[in-house]
């Protein structure tokens, strides 16, 4: 028998159809995943005594070879291997003889599957997990280090109000954080343990789901084996969150091509993270930013695959489902490299304050010429007007705010006086914005510090 299925079979199947259903090539992954389900499931099988202690002590003892064997790189996978679930039985049959054909009693590659693809999972979320912090961090350690380097602020990618570069920089710890957070809330849903659901129906057995679970380490077991073997929710929900934080850093990436070209100049990356034109020897290309702004696209499209996929499958457990794995691992794989490379170009990348303060332009003080003639009493609405007058007439004389003569001032409204001139600095503008979220130096200090507690916990 080379088939776990082929006792019903007399006729082979096509060469074609055999690769067109192999699984091995990408699920081969979920090996140890598959033996810790296995190991735990003898255990089951011999508390409602369907095997005996002794064989199941002989399976387990199976089990632990052939693990050995994977880790060791030693397995050697046979042609007849479709998937890793029939691989470690037909291994565990060569080690251990025919008491290996028990352990699959009331067990189905339908609930075999989805515990080992949720087991395998949960295992990569705490990774994951730790390089969002470990970005975090790099993040706040630029913060704190440029605390007083005043950045001009973007709308529309207009220069808009000044702001500090830690501020701009927290943003980006920010959004992490809310990933962290998505990630903790849909790891509930990813814990949930549907072996013991059968192929649909459920266990015949009386085997123990909560003993299996606690075995494994899964907070709960699934409700409805129906449900149990063919639930993809969970790789979804992970999918679009690994989508949102791909577009997180390909949003920082952005950022930094921009204030890394020669047109802007505020940062410059580090050698390591950069590479050279085969024409153009003074290059110096951001490929590892313009990679992680790239690879969002297949993240996204991973998530969009599965979406597809699931859409119009009849209940329970179909085929369909095998598609559910190379998506997931693409994705996994390719945060498993822009997390840390991200982490990596913030870590080294150069502030250039000289260029970041040759780019501030004082027209960025306008809205703070507003709101001085709000604060002497003229309404917003008038006060932004006027200053639209005053912004105009600066531009005609080439003239910068900071410096357009009082009586100019005086012209547009007698409420302008000599203070005026303390009022139109950058730090000024920046530190009037003191309230909880601004980027005033002190509420950019407690954000600092609100962050970072955080980040520990
Ligand atoms: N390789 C299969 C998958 O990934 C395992 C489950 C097979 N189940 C079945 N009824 N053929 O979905």
């Amino acid at each position: 028998m080379t088939q776990l299925w082929g006792g019903r079979f007399s006729g082979p199947t096509d060469a074609l159809m055999r690769q067109f259903q192999d699984s091995i090539r990408f699920d081969v992954r979920l090996w140890e995943a598959d033996i810790d389900g296995s190991m735990a499931y003898a255990k089951a099988l011999a508390k409602v005594a369907i095997i005996t202690t002794d064989e199941s002590t002989q399976l387990q003892a199976g089990l632990a070879k052939v693990r050995a064997e994977f880790s060791e790189g030693r397995f050697e996978l046979k042609p007849a291997d479709e998937d890793i679930h029939t691989a470690v039985e037909r291994r565990l049959g060569e080690l251990v003889g025919a008491v290996a054909g028990k352990l699959h009693t009331g067990r189905s590659r339908n609930d075999q599957v989805a515990t080992d693809t949720r087991l395998w999972l949960k295992r990569q979320i705490v990774g994951l997990r730790q390089q969002l912090v470990d970005l975090q961090q790099v993040i706040i350690a630029q913060a704190i280090a440029h605390l007083n380097i005043i950045i001009p602020g973007y709308t529309h990618l207009q220069q808009a109000q000044p702001v500090r570069l830690s501020h701009w920089l927290l943003s980006y710890g920010w959004m992490l954080q809310r990933d962290k957070e998505r990630l903790a809330d849909l790891t509930r849903r990813v814990d949930v343990l549907p072996l013991g659901s059968g192929a649909l129906a459920g266990n015949p057995l009386g085997i123990d789901r909560q003993f299996l679970a606690t075995e494994l380490g899964f907070a709960t077991i699934s409700a409805n084996s129906m449900d149990g073997v063919s639930d993809r929710d969970y790789l979804l929900e992970f999918l679009s969150w690994a989508a949102i934080v791909q577009i997180h850093l390909s949003r920082l990436a952005e950022d930094l091509i921009i204030y890394s070209s020669r047109e802007f100049g505020f940062i410059e990356l580090a050698d390591a993270y950069t590479t050279g034109s085969s024409i153009m020897p003074q290059k110096k290309n951001p490929d590892s930013l313009e990679l992680i702004r790239g690879k969002t696209g297949r993240v996204i499209g991973n998530l969009m695959g599965l979406l597809t996929t699931l859409k119009g499958l009849p209940s329970t457990y179909n085929k369909d489902l095998q598609e559910d794995k190379e998506p997931l691992f693409d994705t996994i794989d390719t945060l498993n490299m822009t997390l840390p490379i991200a982490a990596g170009v913030m870590a080294t990348l150069k502030v250039r304050p000289m260029a970041i303060d040759h780019a501030l332009d004082s027209l960025m003080l306008a809205t703070e010429l507003a709101d001085y003639l709000a604060k002497k009493g003229l309404p917003f609405r008038e006060a932004h007007h006027l200053v639209g007058q005053i912004v105009q007439k600066s531009l005609e004389l080439g003239t910068s705010l900071k410096t357009m003569p009082l009586s100019l001032y005086q012209q547009f409204s007698p409420l302008f006086e000599a203070d005026i001139y303390e009022w139109l600095t950058f730090e000024r503008a920046v530190d009037r914005r003191a309230c909880h979220g601004g980027t005033g130096l002190e509420a950019v200090k407690a954000q600092l510090e609100q962050l970072q507690q955080l980040v520990i916990r």
